[in-house]
């Protein structure tokens, strides 16, 4: 299959394109296209067949459901069993936005959307390309990240194509991304509301909002014994080739044991990657050494890791140490959930 790749910018939409891409999904096709938070992979949420599709572009297991997006509140009722309190006050607080609602789903959505499950994930994203392409397309459009399963989510409309290039019909390249890390995920479908994955809306601004909420002891812990709530999880997931350690503690003896063991493992012929911030990348010794960013800036983390870990298979990078990013506030807790699955949860304290 030949995949068209159109450039359209944010801030000046080229209808014609938008056009285009919207008649190929209601004909049954996928179109990546930009969001705020990462590029999306999409297909006609209430065709089967077109979710068929999108599983088997990204080599995902048909059991791992899909998000539908939207572009209009209205647009919400139809797809849903009931839409609960809570729901309607976090819409109007975060959406359009980089928040994910699990709701029970009504007849209108097919299982294969679903991943056989009762529920349904939502999200109005707020990426105006994205808004007027869901438009286009008539109003559902399921999209996972337009990455192969098992890679990190593309920020960059290069990787998608490298990862979607002549598996889908059209790729919307809308340069960066703002963001970098998928939506937040939150199921109202429990007593109380649950995240299960954390991203940009955080804990404490979902609280603001509807009151206690907990999060998935999965998010920063690793096998709790219990299926995880989003079959997503279960999955190993944004794993870099190069074998990734985080080293937490001080900042002077990171530096240190991150460059002894880079040292250790370069004697033994290993190609080593290292993962810093602005004001430490100076002080290592490796053979490929990135900074992430600002450590007082966490959305210049969140917004580069992706990128790196990609760029460290590229690389051919074989062992890989990271700097903890143990920051509590903000989107400190998705990089470090998104770091941790990169790691296999491998962590230690020195
Ligand atoms: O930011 C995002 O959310 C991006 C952009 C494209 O919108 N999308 C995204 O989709 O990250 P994906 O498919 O890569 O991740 C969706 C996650 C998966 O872990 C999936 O298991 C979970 O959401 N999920 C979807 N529907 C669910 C449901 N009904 N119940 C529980 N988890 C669900
Ligand atoms: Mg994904």
């Amino acid at each position: 299959m030949e995949t068209k790749i159109i450039p359209i910018e944010e801030g000046n939409i080229n209808k014609a394109a938008l056009k285009e891409a919207g008649k190929i999904i209601k004909n049954g096709g996928l179109v990546a296209f930009p969001t705020e938070t990462v590029y999306g992979l999409g297909g006609n949420a209430l065709d089967e067949a077109a979710s068929g599709k999108i599983y088997r572009a990204k080599g995902r297991p048909s059991d791992n459901p899909l998000i539908v997006h939207i572009c209009r509140m209205e647009d919400l009722y139809p797809i849903v069993r009931e839409a609960p309190e809570e729901a309607m006050k976090l819409a109007e607080a975060f959406w359009p936005g980089p928040l994910t609602m699990i709701l029970w789903k009504s007849d209108k959505i097919p299982y294969t959307t679903t991943g056989g499950l009762n529920t349904v994930a939502i999200r109005m994203p707020r990426h105006k390309t994205a808004l007027a392409f869901i438009e286009e397309a008539g109003g559902y459009v399921a999209a996972p990240s337009a990455n192969i399963s098992g890679k990190p989510s593309p920020t960059l409309a290069k990787y998608v194509i490298e990862d979607m290039d002549g598996r889908i019909d059209m790729i919307l390249d809308g340069g960066g991304i703002e963001i970098g890390l998928e939506s937040t995920i939150i199921d109202l479908t429990e007593e109380v509301p649950m995240i299960l994955r954390p991203g940009y809306i955080t804990k404490e601004m979902l609280e603001k909002v509807i009151g206690h909420v907990e999060t998935d002891e999965d998010v920063l812990k690793h096998g709790t014994g219990q299926a995880p709530k989003a079959p997503g999880m279960k999955y190993k997931h944004y794993a870099p080739k190069g074998e990734l350690t985080i080293i937490n503690g001080s900042r002077g003896r990171v530096i240190e044991e991150i460059n002894k063991r880079s040292r250790e493992m370069r004697e033994k012929g290993e190609k080593t990657g290292i993962i810093g911030t602005e004001d430490t990348i100076a002080f290592y010794e490796g053979d490929v050494i990135k900074s992430a960013g600002k450590r007082e800036e966490e959305a210049t983390i969140a917004r580069a890791l992706y990128r790196i870990l990609r760029e460290f298979d590229d690389e051919g990078v074989s062992v890989i140490y990271s700097e903890s990013f143990e920051g509590t506030a903000g989107i400190g807790q998705a990089i470090m959930n998104r770091l941790l699955k990169a790691a296999g949860y491998h962590i230690e304290t020195v």
